[in-house]
């Protein structure tokens, strides 16, 4: 599906443009270049839920522009997989590990998460993927490719951000998912589908307050530049960036669209 409005490609594209940088230090604090609602805190948290070492092979679904990735890889020593649908994501990912010295620890593919993944079964110690599986067609096919990729005892964390708890109009659901293709799950289904997937051990907890703060953050970083940004991006997709930031804060701090983090073992 084509999207009416484009976050990913454009910012991935001028990921080491200073205005893109400052906005990412203003929203995030810490810019480890993510394209997310991911705080480094957060991710700090999830390295050590998932046990990583420089033993561990990891397997990073949605990459994006391998910021995130990098920081795991300098942060744990682990070895990292990334796969990435947006080719300007892909190749700024690969240009990011050779500049850090990890090429050799390292790498990124271009590819549809939502397809059968070019790996054996039981390739990886740990399956991560941050905000992404809301773009992923068929989830219960995607959550038993991750169990299929996965080591036995092997664990996946991840955030969806799209789980539904509340009341929301079609306009609403319309702006939310302006950005491309969306899956709004129901609060649950994600558990249902990871149970029918084989997991066990499945725990989900509420990650919505960092989407909230954020989102809000990442507008109002982006509305004072708004000027010098249209340097860089169309007027309407500008605006439509921005309706989208507002309607991810509105939504997620009236709790009626959550964000909820997934934690389950094979
Ligand atoms: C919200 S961003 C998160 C990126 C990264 N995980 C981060 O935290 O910065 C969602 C990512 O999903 C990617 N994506 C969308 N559809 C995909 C697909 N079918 N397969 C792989 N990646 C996809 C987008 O290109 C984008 O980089």
């Amino acid at each position: 599906m084509t999207s009416k409005v484009k976050l990913y490609s454009g910012t991935y594209k001028n990921y080491s443009d200073e205005i893109y940088k400052a906005i990412r230090s203003e929203t995030f604090g810490e810019d480890i270049g993510q394209n997310s609602w991911l705080t480094a805190d957060e991710y700090r948290n999830i390295f050590s839920l998932l046990g990583l070492t420089n033993k561990t092979r990891v397997l990073e679904i949605a990459s994006g522009s391998g910021g995130p990735a990098v920081f795991m890889s300098k942060e744990t020593g682990c070895h990292l997989t990334g796969l990435e649908y947006d080719r300007n994501g892909v190749d700024n990912s690969l240009k990011l590990a050779e500049e850090n010295g990890l090429a050799e620890s390292m790498e990124f593919i271009h590819g549809d998460a939502s397809e059968k993944l070019p790996f054996d079964d039981g390739t990886f110690d740990a399956v991560v993927s941050i905000d992404a599986i809301n773009h992923l067609k068929n989830r219960d096919k995607v959550l038993k490719e991750f169990f299929r990729v996965l080591k036995k005892g092997g664990r996946l964390i991840y955030t969806d951000p799209i789980v539904v708890t509340g009341i929301l109009t079609n306009e609403e659901i319309a702006i939310r998912s302006s950005i491309g293709y969306f899956i709004f799950a129901p609060l649950g289904e994600n558990e249902r589908l990871l149970e029918r997937a084989g997991f066990k051990d499945i725990r989900s907890d509420d990650a919505t307050e960092n989407m909230s703060s954020v989102s809000l953050k990442w507008f109002n970083a982006r509305e004072k530049r708004k000027a010098e940004l249209l340097k860089f991006e169309e007027e309407d997709n500008c605006n439509g960036l921005q309706k989208f930031f507002k309607m991810v804060h509105t939504l997620s701090f009236e709790k009626r669209l959550s964000r909820i983090m997934f934690n389950a073992v094979k």
